[in-house]
């Protein structure tokens, strides 16, 4: 087991009619705040209202910007950037999912900062400074809301680019799971193969002696995968939705990385696919992470024949040890595809035209994975092993 630093930061407030106390928690930061939200279902789902009556009872005083759209934009991180300057907001409420509070995170570095926000994302600065953020949870998925992480798409290019850096966890986060009872299956399943992938990111690691973190891997992926059955069949089943909302935090909060390396080669891929084809990221998780797979298993069969035996309980007297490794890498891909996720790039309506192009994008700053390492070619054949089918 590596050494390790272990920093999860964020309050969780978790359970029913939890979002009631959003204006309380605010208040101990901020006087006057920029309400982030998405596209429109905080409006239907009835949760905007209980947001603003909340916010108005503590004497908090807010200015909106909605209209945060899956793969998050940069035009609308600019924007809001000016809102808040303009305004002097001390504190940003991001209500929604991984896209808004991902937009909230980069609006929070971008304030203080006077050089172009982008900068954060490409490497050429690093954010000192971040006004504090703060989140009610509505899709348990991109673990956003405790994460180090904000995922960013530049119109100009179509780059989608991430940030990590410890000042931009959030301050607090609301998890009611009755707020997510509204989901549609596919965005449900999207969330799932998110988590699940956060967690496979972490599993597939070269240092040893991390059972413990193993088994906690494994019991998140194995309570992700029952109650995800549970949730399809019965959309409001308090605790099976309960279970996989926990599990999104978990997932990504760093603890399952404790004293190991994780891969992340798959997640690098598929931004590529969700910045250019603007298709849900647990979509794109679905088709490359088991393609992933395939074409690397061979560097650790033992590590895969574990995955498949404790995470897919298969025999493990299955044949051999690489057909019982092989068998746990298909026995994924058709999870993904029982609960309705494309796992070819032709069932995602993509085709076959810019494959070298996002091949050349995804490695433009070097070998990507820690795992394995990929160039441009492994990527490239990665993206033609799904291209059709
Ligand atoms: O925009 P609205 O109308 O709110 O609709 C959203 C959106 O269309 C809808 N939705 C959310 N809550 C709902 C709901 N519909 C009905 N009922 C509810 N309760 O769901 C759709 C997807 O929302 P989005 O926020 O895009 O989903 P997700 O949480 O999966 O976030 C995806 C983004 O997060 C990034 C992804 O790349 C992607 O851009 N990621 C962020 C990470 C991080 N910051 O740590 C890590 C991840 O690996 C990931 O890359
Ligand atoms: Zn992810």
């Amino acid at each position: 087991m590596k050494n390790f630093e272990f920093l999860s930061p964020t309050k969780i407030i978790f359970g029913r009619n939890t979002e009631e106390r959003v204006g309380e928690e605010v208040k101990r930061y901020g006087k006057k705040i920029l309400l982030h939200y998405g596209k429109g279902s905080i409006f239907r789902t009835g949760l905007y209202d209980k947001v603003i009556k909340s916010l108005k009872d503590s004497g908090v005083e807010f200015i909106e910007l909605g209209g945060v759209q899956p793969n998050p934009r940069l035009s609308l991180v600019r924007e809001g950037i000016e809102i808040c300057r303009k305004n002097r907001i001390d504190f940003i409420l991001a209500v929604g999912g991984g896209s808004v509070i991902d937009s909230a995170k980069a609006i929070a570095v971008g304030v203080p900062y006077e050089g172009d926000v982008w900068d954060f994302y490409t490497g050429k600065a690093e954010p000192k400074t971040a006004l504090p953020v703060g989140v009610v949870l509505t899709i348990p998925a991109a673990g956003s809301e405790a994460s180090k992480s904000s995922v960013i798409t530049n119109e100009d290019g179509w780059y989608k680019r991430s940030l990590n850096v410890d000042i931009i966890r959030p301050r607090f986060a609301i998890m009611n799971p009755e707020i997510t009872f509204t989901l549609s299956p596919y965005q449900t399943a999207c969330g799932v193969a998110d988590i699940m992938a956060h967690v496979m990111e972490r599993y597939f690691t070269n240092d040893r002696g991390v059972d413990f973190t193993d088994r906690l891997c494994e019991a998140t992926l194995k309570t992700v995968i029952e109650n995800t059955f549970i949730v399809l069949k019965n959309p409001t089943d308090y605790d099976a939705r309960a279970q996989i909302m926990w599990a999104s935090t978990v997932a990504h909060n760093d603890l399952l990385s404790t004293g190991r390396t994780g891969d992340w080669a798959s997640h690098m891929i598929e931004h590529e696919l969700s910045g250019i084809y603007d298709i849900p990221h647990g979509a794109g998780l679905a088709i490359v992470f088991p393609a992933w797979m395939k074409y690397v298993y061979r560097h650790n069969i033992e590590r895969f024949a574990q995955f498949a035996v404790r995470v897919w309980n298969v025999d493990p007297n299955f044949e051999s040890l690489e057909m019982t490794a092989l068998e746990g890498i298909e026995r994924l891909r058709r999870f993904f595809k029982d609960i309705g996720l494309p796992t070819t790039l032709r069932e995602a309506n993509i085709g076959e035209d810019r494959l070298e192009e996002m091949a050349n994008k995804c490695t433009e700053r070097g070998e990507i994975g820690n795992f394995v390492k990929l160039n441009r070619e492994d990527v490239l054949n990665i993206l033609r092993s799904v291209a059709k089918g």
